[in-house]
């Protein structure tokens, strides 16, 4: 990921030693959130209803889960700061009330879901999946969703819809750094029909019981957790049904470095470091990358008879 320092730093260097910084400043931040039981960073959350959901043990990861401080601390949100740690801080003031999603492109007619029409839609599912960042980090989060098909089988597509394109939030007066060129805005990213609508691919809501805090995505994001972090789009008001791939933000950013596909392959190196190993935030010491993030069962028919280098 081009034009931040961090992402230059060899990915051995992102160590739970650096989070390990602010962890004083957070601990005041924690104390005074615990009193209104909010994860921190959800300013619109607050006045909100709890979440209610049930666990989906069977595609749940019994690993240990990352902490709350650092799922929430150590993020990627780019049109707020390229740094990971401070979106937590500028995201704060987030407006995500009203909120809607556009669903249009190759559908019979086109469907403006609320946000919070959606959270009623179906019962939510707690699912604790590992997360891998191409640059070389990873987490276990329980987040709470539900599939993404759940929401496209509610539209009537045509027969040209091959292709999920998801459009998150363009603000620029609310995201200070999409007034700077160091993505494509807004940020855009984009599925294959059936990996959009395989049960693992989760519309998500919610973190640690919680509605999302805003740095990690409020109040709706896209979560698929076989595929390298960056095809898990934040704040989305838009899912676009598309005959042809989407030319994604960081296909535009840089094209040889990442792909459409992007699935989490320890064989397929990045062109500027190795994915065979990986620092799962919170311990010490690297882990093998597993082939779609340990996710293979679920997802290798998707991509039989391809070349998993062409399509990276
Ligand atoms: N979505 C938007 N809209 N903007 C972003 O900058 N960053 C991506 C992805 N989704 C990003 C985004 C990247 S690079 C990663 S690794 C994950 O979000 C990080 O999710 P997390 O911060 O909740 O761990």
């Amino acid at each position: 990921m081009p034009d931040n320092k961090e992402f230059n730093s060899p990915a051995s260097e992102i160590t739970p030693q650096t989070l390990f910084n602010s962890r004083r400043q957070f601990m005041r931040l924690a104390a005074a959130t615990a009193a209104v039981g909010v994860l921190p960073g959800m300013a619109d959350a607050k006045a909100l209803p709890k979440l209610h959901y049930t666990r989906n043990k069977s595609l749940s990861t019994s690993e240990t889960k990352t902490t709350p401080y650092d799922v929430t601390h150590y993020t990627n949100f780019y049109e707020f700061d390229t740094s990971k740690f401070t979106p937590y801080a500028y995201a704060s003031q987030l407006k995500t009330r009203p909120w809607t999603i556009t669903i249009d492109g190759e559908v019979k007619k086109r469907k403006v879901v609320d946000i919070d029409r959606l959270i009623k839609l179906a019962p939510l599912e707690e699912r604790i999946y590992r997360m891998r960042c191409v640059e070389g980090w990873a987490m276990v989060i329980p987040w709470l969703g539900y599939p993404l098909s759940k929401l496209l089988k509610q539209v009537q597509l045509t027969s040209r819809a091959k292709y999920v394109e998801f459009i998150s939030l363009e603000d620029p007066l609310q995201m200070p750094n999409q007034q700077t060129d160091v993505l494509q805005w807004p940020y855009r990213e984009g599925l294959r029909l059936d990996e959009a609508m395989n049960p693992l691919t989760l519309l998500t809501v919610g973190l640690y019981g919680e509605r999302l805090p805003n740095q990690n995505g409020a109040p709706v994001r896209v979560v698929v957790p076989w595929k390298y972090g960056f095809k898990s789009p934040k704040s989305i008001v838009q899912i676009r049904l598309v005959e042809y791939p989407t030319t994604t933000s960081w296909m535009l950013a840089s094209p040889t470095e990442y792909g459409f596909y992007a699935n989490v392959n320890p064989l397929v190196d990045h062109p500027r470091w190795s994915q065979a190993t990986e620092q799962r935030i919170g311990e010490h010491g690297r882990r093998d990358t597993l082939l779609f993030n340990g996710y293979g069962k679920y997802v290798e028919k998707l991509y039989i008879g391809m070349n998993l280098v062409d399509y990276f």
